[in-house]
C-alpha cells in the first residue's frame, strides 16, 4: 500500500505527523507533498524539525494569493503527479485551501481520499474554511471525524455512516508526545513559574482584514495589558495590517514555533485567540480560552472544554478577560477519545481497507 499525505499550511502539520509515523511503524511506504501554501521558515520548516515530520518529497510552491488563485495553482501542479504515481491513498487534513484543492484533483482521477478531521462545521459560510470542509467532506472516500458532533454533521448532510470513522483528535497525539519537552522551554524569557500573562493569537481575515474591526480588537488587548502582560506571537498577515496601528503595551513577538507556542499555552492565565487548533489545545491543557468570534466549529470546546465564544465586541472581550483572570474561567475536561491514539486508529481504519 502506498499512502501520500498533502499538506500546506502551519496548522496541517501537527495532524500530519502523528499519521505518517502510525503508518511507517506498520511499515507502509508514504510520500509527502508540501503545496508550499506556507512558506517561510517559522511558518512551515520549524514544524517539520519540531515534529520529527521527513522533508517533503514535493514542494509544490504555490505560494500566497487569492483563494481561487492559490486553489487552482494546488490543482495544476497536483493532478500531473498524482496521476502518474496514482497512490492507493491520499490523507489530507483540516480545512485549508490545499486540503480542499488535493481532494478535488485525486477523487477525479479516481484515487481515494481520506480527510481526517471531518465532520467540523462553523454553519457560517463566510468563512472559507467552512468551503473547504463542506467540499473535502462531500467528496472524499472515508471521513476521519475527532469528535460525535462530527458524525452527527456529517449524517445531516446525508452522508452514508459507513464513510465515517469516529477517531479522536490527532492534534493531541502530538500535543501529548511533545508536552513534556515543551515544558523544558522558557520562550521569551516565560519560564515555569515565571509571573501570569495572556497569550494572544488572531489571524482570521474576518478580524485582521478589516482596519477597524483590528483596531477595536487591539485596542481591548491593550487596555487587559495594563493589568497582566499580553504576549502576542503574530501571524505574518496579522503583521502586515498592524502596521499603522498605535499600541504601546501588548507585546509582539515573531510567529514561534510549535514547542514554544505550547510552553506558552501550558503556562498562560489566559488565551485569546481566533485559531481553531488553539481551542482544543487549551482544552486539553485545561487553561481558559476566550474565542474572538461568533462561532466555533469545535463546539465539544465549549460543551465540555474550557473555552467560550466572546464574539468580536471588544467590551465584551475585556469584560470576560477580566473576569477570568479573577479566578472565573471555566473548568473544563477533555473529551472523549482525545486520548493520544486517534492515529493509531486512523493507521488501523486504513489498513482494513
Ligand atoms: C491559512 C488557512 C487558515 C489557517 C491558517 C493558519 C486557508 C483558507 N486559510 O490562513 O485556515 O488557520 O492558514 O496559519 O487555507 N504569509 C506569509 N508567509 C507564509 C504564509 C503566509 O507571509 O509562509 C502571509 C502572506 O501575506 C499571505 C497571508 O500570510 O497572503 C495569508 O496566508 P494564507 O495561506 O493565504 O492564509 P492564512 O491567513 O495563513
Amino acid at each position: 500500500m502506498r499512502v501520500w499525505h498533502v499538506v500546506g499550511a502551519r496548522p496541517n502539520f501537527m495532524k500530519m505527523a502523528p499519521v505518517h509515523a502510525a503508518l511507517a511503524r506498520r511499515g507502509i511506504k508514504q510520500t509527502i507533498v508540501h503545496t508550499g501554501q506556507h512558506y517561510d521558515a517559522d511558518m512551515s520548516g520549524v514544524f517539520f524539525r519540531q515534529l520529527g515530520i521527513p522533508a517533503p518529497d514535493y514542494n509544490l510552491e504555490v505560494g500566497s494569493s487569492s483563494h481561487g488563485e492559490q486553489t487552482a495553482r494546488v490543482m495544476l501542479r497536483l493532478e500531473p503527479l498524482v496521476a502518474s504515481h496514482r497512490p492507493d491513498w491520499v490523507l489530507v487534513y483540516g480545512d485549508v485551501n490545499s486540503t480542499m484543492a488535493a481532494t478535488v484533483v485525486c477523487v477525479k482521477l479516481g484515487i481515494r481520499v481520506a480527510h481526517v478531521e471531518a465532520g467540523l462545521r462553523s454553519r457560517d459560510r463566510g468563512m472559507p474554511e467552512e468551503h473547504n470542509r463542506i467540499v473535502t467532506d462531500h467528496l472524499a472516500d472515508l471521513l476521519f471525524t475527532p469528535s460525535s458532533d462530527g458524525d452527527r454533521n456529517l449524517r445531516a448532510e446525508g452522508i452514508s455512516a459507513k464513510r465515517v470513522v469516529r477517531v479522536g483528535n490527532v492534534m493531541i497525539d502530538t500535543l501529548v508526545r511533545l508536552l513534556p519537552e515543551a515544558r523544558r522551554l522558557a520562550p521569551f524569557g516565560l519560564g515555569e513559574g515565571t509571573d501570569p500573562f495572556v497569550l494572544v493569537t488572531l489571524h482570521r481575515p474576518s478580524n485582521v482584514d478589516d482596519p477597524h474591526a483590528l483596531a477595536r480588537l487591539i485596542g481591548a488587548l491593550d487596555e487587559i495589558a495594563t493589568r497582566i502582560p499580553v504576549v502576542f506571537p503574530m501571524h505574518p498577515r496579522t503583521k502586515a495590517r498592524l502596521k499603522d496601528l498605535g499600541f504601546s503595551r501588548i507585546r509582539t513577538e515573531a510567529p514561534t514555533g510549535y514547542l514554544e507556542f505550547l510552553a506558552l499555552q501550558s503556562r498562560a492565565a489566559l488565551v485569546i485567540t481566533d485559531s481553531g487548533g488553539i481551542q482544543e489545545e487549551t482544552t486539553f491543557l485545561g487553561v481558559p480560552c476566550l474565542t474572538v468570534r461568533e462561532n466555533t466549529e469545535r463546539p465539544v470546546t465549549i460543551t465540555v472544554g474550557t473555552n467560550e465564544l466572546v464574539g468580536t465586541s471588544p467590551v465584551t472581550l475585556k469584560r470576560r478577560a477580566i473576569a477570568i483572570l479573577r479566578g472565573g474561567g471555566k473548568r473544563g475536561r477533555v473529551p472523549p477519545l482525545w486520548d493520544g491514539r486517534a492515529a493509531e486508529r486512523i493507521a488501523a481504519a486504513l489498513l482494513k481497507r
